[in-house]
């Protein structure tokens, strides 16, 4: 081995650090769980997190020191619902899910059998990510393996963790985008072996939604989850009214939607359920005793006319909940403008939804609810340096509202309401700067 292959790489970042290091409440503005070091060195050595210390006392000359004071550091944001296949769907007109599955989605996801299209579509998508901010996220690619190969290399080369799997779909579905049971137990078998577990992948059985699957493909799905607790599950669930009645007409012997799920034995501690609109306290209740969480997709519910979800119900009944773009229902990969349509809804609700929660919700709250607060989501030491550097304002408006706020959660909900990707200075996976 080469002497520059084993030396220790050493990079020094310094700004405001901003992560978390408990679960703020809701609605709470106070510091409790927030960590805020301003103007500090962040410490990264072989792509880990070592410490942070103030900005006075400066590195040596050991360590590759970039100084970005002013600015503010955050680890890396986590989308827990997001699709590979619909960037060029995202922003489609006038339609409801079931329409907007129908006329947009389906339709573009029949392109990704091509291995060169998933190939290039996947660079694209994960590049967009990280220009986003977002570096790793749970993802739907479509049901091609193809389209998971394609997003799983992707990921590999750029170092991301990513959470993703074959999508199930045996009816309902239209030609070129149908499986059978057997034939998507074999490719699923084949990915997870290929990709579980492989560098910072993981795979997620993951079933589109009910409508989608026959029961005998959602028990192949639940087997395939009992055969290795350490796979993940993703699926839809309670999005949409006019989606609920039709998998009450499909199940009718199920209690409810989420009952079909957990019939099939998809619900467990590492399974993400994007949406929940349209679940009761039974639901949650189970949701709770299987440890199972909600991707909150507050663009998407409105983009679609889904509904307003509930966040403190599911607050107060224990369910995690995490955040996530859902692009193409949602309108944009952006966490900041993804929390800033979450405050909204809430509000809708006559609820206050405080800076840090949604922050925290979308860093080390979504990684400890994966199971992964040991490696990504904030900037305790040993953490995968998956660390992004922000403007605090891009613009005269949002630059002159920052510098007035009066106190820290002000600044930073300010941050929230008014920024977008264009804020973003720097994104580094593992401690190696994108792009
Ligand atoms: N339900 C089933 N498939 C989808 C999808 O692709 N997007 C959304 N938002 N909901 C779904
Ligand atoms: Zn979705």
């Amino acid at each position: 081995m080469s002497p520059a292959a084993t030396a220790t790489q050493r990079l020094a970042l310094r700004g405001d650090l901003l992560d978390f290091s408990a679960a703020p409440a809701l609605d709470a503005t106070s510091m409790h769980g927030v960590r805020w070091r301003a103007d500090h060195w962040l410490l990264i050595e072989n792509g880990r997190i070592i410490s942070a210390q103030p900005a006075a006392q400066m590195p040596d000359p050991s360590w590759q020191r970039i100084d970005h004071s002013g600015r503010l550091i955050l680890p890396g944001f986590i989308d827990t619902h997001v699709h590979s296949a619909q960037l060029d769907v995202i922003g489609s007109y006038g339609t409801e899910l079931l329409d907007w599955l129908n006329t947009y989605t389906f339709p573009a996801e029949r392109a990704w059998a091509d291995a060169e299209l998933a190939r290039s579509g996947s660079a694209r998508f994960l590049d967009a990510l990280l220009a986003h901010g977002t570096t790793a996220a749970v993802v739907f690619p479509t049901s091609h393996k193809t389209s998971v190969d394609a997003l799983f290399g992707a990921a590999a080369e750029r170092g991301m963790r990513m959470i993703a799997g074959k999508v199930l779909m045996d009816r309902n579905a239209p030609d070129g985008l149908r499986d059978d049971v057997e034939l998507a137990e074999r490719d699923c078998r084949d990915l997870i072996a290929r990709w579980h577990g492989s560098g910072r992948n993981s795979y997620a059985v993951t079933v589109r939604f009910a409508p989608t699957s026959t029961p005998r493909q959602l028990a192949m799905a639940g087997a395939l989850c009992a055969s290795d607790p350490t796979l993940y599950m993703q699926t839809h669930v309670a999005e949409n009214r006019a989606e609920v009645a039709w998998v009450a007409e499909l199940f009718p012997a199920a209690r409810s939607y989420l009952d079909v799920y957990e019939d099939a034995g998809l619900l467990h501690r590492r399974s993400v359920l994007a949406h929940g609109i349209w679940l009761d306290d039974a639901d949650r209740a189970r949701l709770q005793s299987a440890q199972a969480q909600i991707a909150f997709c507050p663009s998407s519910n409105l983009f679609l006319g889904s509904g307003l979800f509930d966040w403190q119900r599911s607050a107060d009944a224990g369910v995690a909940v995490s955040l996530a773009s859902d692009v193409g229902g949602g309108t944009s990969l952006s966490m900041q403008r993804t929390m800033a349509d979450a405050y909204k809804v809430q509000a809708m609700a006559g609820r206050r939804l405080s800076a840090w929660a949604m922050l925290h919700a979308a860093t080390r709250g979504a990684a400890t609810a994966l199971q992964l607060e040991h490696e990504i989501g904030s900037f305790d030491a040993g953490r995968a340096a998956d660390v992004c550097v922000w403007d605090w304002g891009v613009g005269e408006v949002a630059q002159r509202r920052i510098a007035a706020a009066r106190e820290l959660h002000e600044r930073v909900f300010c941050w929230i309401t008014l920024s977008d990707e264009r804020c973003l200075v720097a994104a580094y996976v593992a401690g190696v700067k994108q792009g």
